[in-house]
């Protein structure tokens, strides 16, 4: 027999029924009902303790769109062994949207049986036995921004069905959302998420729209801050921004970011085109020193030894990845010239030069700016050269080419 306990409505009838809230019935084995429970509104909400870095991995949509499969998939696991990537710490591989056709008659999503044929567990099955995770992707509206089943209305069954597969990554998107208040139909997600008892890192990709930086920390462990990010410096196409444009909407978002809940510039756009190697240089040093997410987002079966040396800079990734989980952001602002500042566990600085300018410039960073007393004498490392620039006292400069940057890491 069912377990039923009886709740109060509360907030959501008082402002029509002044007097005793009405009670209601709730089973519960049922899903909450969300007109009644407002589960982003518990006090006691917290993430799930997940992804005390900022996550990393792979995802299928920047390069391939709807064009994925199983072999896709499986090729790009295989090349996250070959290449490297898993060791460095990219271990998500995540397909995002297309994979799903419909849903049975149960309701139960249906992957694509000409794409999948050996069906979700098989591929996850496959991706764990490489030392890898699985991720997947779903959308909080009645269908997908592919036009796909989206999740609405199926919370439930459907963080069952990612359970049941042996996802280990969600990400979630926001078409086709209507009216639905962002914050209750994220929170709704991860109770579902949460209720089938796995370990499901959960990526809110709302595209900054309802300032999911606010509710974001308690509910998933990265928000989108931006709409999607296109292989380009600069510039809106459509739905689409530049690399830059990212960057000036991702920065003054920093104090929100911390270990579990991350600020979510998009997926990266290295080794897609569209940029020269100064900006993918800049792309990943600006990415890693913002504490984002570095989802590699091009074929990396087929990439270049000078892509996979951006990706795999490891000197780059500690800096992403430190344990101090706080992301920098701009500390000085010339015009073109700019100074970044990050704070690491051991009490070092990574700093980034960033020239947006059309010619080289030489680029100062005085340890003042960085909260360090102006006469400490600390190491620098170039972590694009991969040598020590020497001990420095009162600060460092360097000469920075055209949309570059120079990366160093500061040790006192
Ligand atoms: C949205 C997201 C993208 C991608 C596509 C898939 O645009 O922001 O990252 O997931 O949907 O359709």
């Amino acid at each position: 027999m069912a377990l039923s306990v009886l709740l109060f409505a509360g907030n959501a009838m008082s402002q029509e029924s002044p007097g005793p809230a009405p009670q209601v019935k709730l089973d519960l084995h049922e899903p909450p009902n969300p007109t009644i429970i407002r589960p982003s509104e518990d006090p006691k909400r917290t993430v799930n303790g997940l992804a005390l870095t900022p996550p990393m991995g792979w995802n299928s949509w920047n390069k391939f769109g709807c064009n994925i499969d199983e072999q896709l998939v499986r090729g790009a696991a295989d090349t996250m062994v070959s290449s490297g990537m898993r060791d460095a710490g990219y271990v998500y591989v995540v397909i995002d949207d297309c994979w799903q056709v419909d849903r049975d008659a149960q309701g139960v999503l249906v992957a694509d049986p000409k794409k999948f044929p050996s069906g979700m567990k098989a591929l996850s099955d496959y991706i764990h036995s490489k030392g890898l995770k699985f991720g997947i992707y779903s959308d909080a509206g009645s269908k997908t921004c592919g036009g796909r089943p989206g999740s609405q209305g199926h919370e439930y069954q459907d963080a069952r069905t990612f359970a049941a597969w042996g996802v280990d990554y969600l990400k979630y998107d926001w078409c086709w959302t209507g009216v639905r208040k962002a914050e209750e139909a994220y929170a709704l997600m991860a109770d579902a998420l949460r209720s089938t008892g796995r370990d499901i890192v959960f990526s809110i990709c709302e595209w900054g729209k309802d300032q999911p930086w606010e509710w974001g920390p308690k509910i998933g462990n990265l928000w989108r801050t931006t709409a999607d990010i296109r292989a380009a410096w600069s510039g809106r196409v459509r739905f689409r921004i530049g690399m830059v444009d990212i960057v000036d909407l991702n920065e003054p978002l920093y104090a929100h970011a911390g270990p579990g809940h991350w600020n979510d510039p998009d997926m990266l756009e290295i080794g897609n085109g569209g940029m020269t190697d100064a900006e993918e240089r800049s792309h990943f040093s600006l990415w890693a020193i913002m504490a984002a997410p570095l989802m590699a987002g091009n074929d990396i079966a087929n990439m270049d030894a000078r892509v996979r040396d951006i990706l795999l800079n490891r000197d780059v990734i500690a800096i992403d990845q430190d344990t101090l989980g706080i992301q920098g952001h701009r500390v000085r602002d010339d015009g073109d010239a700019e100074v970044w500042s990050k704070p690491l566990a051991d009490g070092g600085r990574a700093v980034v030069l960033f020239n947006r300018g059309s010619q080289s410039v030489e680029i100062a960073a005085k340890w003042t700016e960085l909260g360090y007393p102006a006469k400490m004498s600390a190491e620098v490392r170039d972590l694009w050269a991969h040598k020590s620039l020497g001990r420095k006292t009162g600060g460092f400069s360097a000469t920075v080419p055209s949309h570059g940057v120079v990366m160093v890491r500061i040790t006192p």
